[in-house]
């Protein structure tokens, strides 16, 4: 068997929310730590910069190569900054992971005007800026991969209607930046992560709804970080060459599913012998 080469070897990522929001590994961290041990040089992007310098400890732990900045990017200024210190640290871009991500909860009823206009900036227009400089860098390198963090939640009600409306528009501008940056050769593709546990989500889990989460989808078995790590390393990579404008659920098939599902799984775990 032929030695597998690292499937980034060679490129530039930029990862943003690359820290983790309480101890442990999040997505952001989780997919820093894998790009650079496919192999990519990696800038960890936190408005934490202490965050982001935990994350770039792990990855130096093991031996790769990454470099800590600190920028809000809901701030556009930030954003061409931060694309500019990843050229002038590493001499090209070639991969965008746009994870920063937060919830607020509430009905329309219930939402404040600035919950609802701060849900959007950190979740939808961060994309927007942070690709808006991301991409004539990644034409000048012959093309790129962009990555965008959706969730599930932007495909079924979830309960809390600011972040459903929010990972719903990254869907949609993961379709529209797809179709207009094809032929510069940047593929734009999104995860929607399932029910993972993360540090996000941690202080609202007690045990009873940490065992729900997992037995909700057909596969019964419970998400972490990693797995929506591993799903931006393929679409990062040049094995993904042919794919763009995808969103792909992360979530032990849970999207797929109907009500009725559940309760099916529910019984069939209650029958199961032993
Ligand atoms: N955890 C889940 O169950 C789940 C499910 C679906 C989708 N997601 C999505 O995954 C993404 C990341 O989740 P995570 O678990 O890694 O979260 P996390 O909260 O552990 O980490 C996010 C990081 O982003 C940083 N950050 C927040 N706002 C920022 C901003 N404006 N500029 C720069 N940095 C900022 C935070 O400081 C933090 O270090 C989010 O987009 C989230 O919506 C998570």
């Amino acid at each position: 068997m032929p030695e597998r080469r690292p499937r980034l070897e060679g490129k530039v990522a930029i990862v943003t929310g690359a820290g983790s929001s309480g101890p442990g590994v999040g997505n952001g961290r989780a997919t820093a730590m894998l790009f650079a041990r496919e192999g990519a040089k990696v800038l960890l992007v936190d408005s934490v910069l202490d965050r982001a310098n935990e994350t770039l400890a792990l990855i130096h732990e093991e031996g790769g190569e990454a470099s800590a900045l600190a920028g809000n990017m809901i701030n556009a200024d930030d954003c061409r900054r931060m694309v500019e210190t990843a050229v002038a640290r590493y001499g090209r871009l070639d991969i965008l992971d746009n994870n920063v991500g937060i919830s607020r909860r509430g009905t329309v009823v219930e939402v404040s005007e600035a919950d609802w206009d701060f849900v959007m900036a950190v979740n939808v227009k961060s994309i927007v800026l942070a690709s808006k400089f991301a991409i004539p860098q990644m034409i000048k390198s012959g093309g790129g991969s962009i990555i965008n963090i959706s969730s599930i939640a932007g495909l079924r009600a979830h309960s809390s209607t600011p972040y459903t409306a929010s990972k719903a528009a990254v869907v949609g501008l993961t379709f529209s930046m797809a179709a207009d940056h094809g032929r510069d050769n940047i593929r734009v593709n999104c995860i929607a992560p399932g029910l993972v546990y993360t540090p996000m989500v941690a202080p609202r889990m007690d045990a009873t709804l940490r065992e729900q989460r997992q037995q909700a989808a057909p596969l019964g078995t419970e998400g972490t970080a990693w797995d929506i790590a591993w799903a931006a390393v393929f679409l990062a990579s040049d094995e993904a060459r042919w794919v763009s404008g995808v969103v792909l659920p992360v979530d032990a098939g849970l999207a797929m599913t109907t009500p009725a599902t559940y309760t099916t799984l529910a019984q069939q775990q209650y029958q199961r012998p032993g």
